[in-house]
């Protein structure tokens, strides 16, 4: 696993200059494989302005307990409580220009995923990380793999977008081995988190997939799981919970400086952040239809050890 260096630059990246589609395919395969794809400058403009109220945001209000997050699709802000009257409007701009131009990035160096992601959240993230008090599960300074409670996947990946926007502090990531090896350790009942069972592709389980999707369409509160999903949220929790895991895995410690942007797939690289404050972040649900090595997916990982689908074809 490896930081890489998108070789485009910055400068040329906000004059519309792009990889070469040769060279995209290569990011993308680098992603899947578990590499952090590291952009050395800003590759967009956000105004100083608007720089200036985020920042401020803390010192202010301290009134913010959480990130702060732009749900996308939606066009709206959540987590944010405005101390003046205004304030929540103009963080619904800055969320959503940051979102595009986030995206806007993303298509351009990853061409061969374009129009095959759904746009997740954004976030602001605007606490330092050292020491945050958080319950156990929550931490984000124990190494992980991502997996969303309230929203599964069905095997598709989670790609995180992410811009420091510290004026002067790192900030600190500590990562392990990719998917493939932690499963390897870990998945099943002698690794400690059992493997999940194979139902996923039998009638009953797409009927009963497909009437919860259309519930949850409908507004009723119901969130569709796939296998899939029930282990990658087990397996998140089982790694923070794990001490030993968490003492000896190896290590490798990466800074991002200020105004540098990375990616990176969240739901295969091992991952925590160990410090630092100020970060943007938009995620996106790229499909799994869309790798360019669909082998090294955790889908596809988790299936050829179980023998069985884990996903349910809707
Ligand atoms: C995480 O995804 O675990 C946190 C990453 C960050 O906030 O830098
Ligand atoms: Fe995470």
């Amino acid at each position: 696993m490896a930081r890489v260096t998108i070789s485009t630059t910055p400068d040329q990246l906000r004059s519309g200059i792009q990889p070469s589609a040769e060279e995209a395919r290569t990011y993308c395969a680098q992603l899947e494989a578990g590499d952090i794809l590291y952009i050395p400058g800003m590759p967009f403009e956000i105004p100083p302005a608007d720089l200036d109220f985020l920042l401020g945001r803390r010192q202010s209000g301290g009134r913010l307990h959480k990130n702060i997050a732009y749900r996308a699709n939606e066009d709206r802000i959540t987590g944010f409580a405005e101390d003046t009257p205004g304030d929540a409007a103009r963080l619904l701009q800055i969320m959503r220009d940051y979102s595009r131009n986030a995206t806007k990035t993303l298509s351009a160096i990853l061409s061969p995923y374009q129009q095959r992601w759904n746009l997740d959240f954004a976030s602001y993230r605007p606490l330092e990380e050292e020491n945050r008090d958080l319950t156990l599960h929550k931490r984000n300074d124990l190494i992980h793999t991502d997996a969303f409670p309230s929203r599964p996947t069905n095997g598709d990946r989670i790609l995180r977008f992410f811009t420091n926007i510290n004026p002067s502090e790192p900030r600190k990531w500590m990562t392990t081995t990719p998917f493939n090896s932690l499963a390897g350790q870990f998945a099943g009942k002698s690794g400690g988190c059992p493997l999940p069972t194979p139902h996923g592709s039998s009638a009953f389980a797409k009927t009963a997939f497909s009437m919860k999707k259309a519930l949850a369409s409908a507004g009723i509160p119901i969130t569709p799981r796939s296998p899939y999903d029930d282990f990658m949220m087990r397996f998140h929790n089982f790694l923070k919970e794990n001490s030993t895991f968490q003492k000896d895995c190896p290590k490798q410690y990466d800074d991002f400086p200020p105004n540098t942007c990375w990616m990176v797939y969240t739901d295969m690289v091992g991952h925590a952040v160990l410090s630092g404050r100020y970060a943007l972040e938009q995620t996106y649900i790229v499909s799994k239809e869309a790798m360019v090595m669909p082998e090294k997916a955790p889908v596809r990982i988790l299936e050829k050890m179980v023998g069985a689908g884990l996903v349910v074809s809707s």
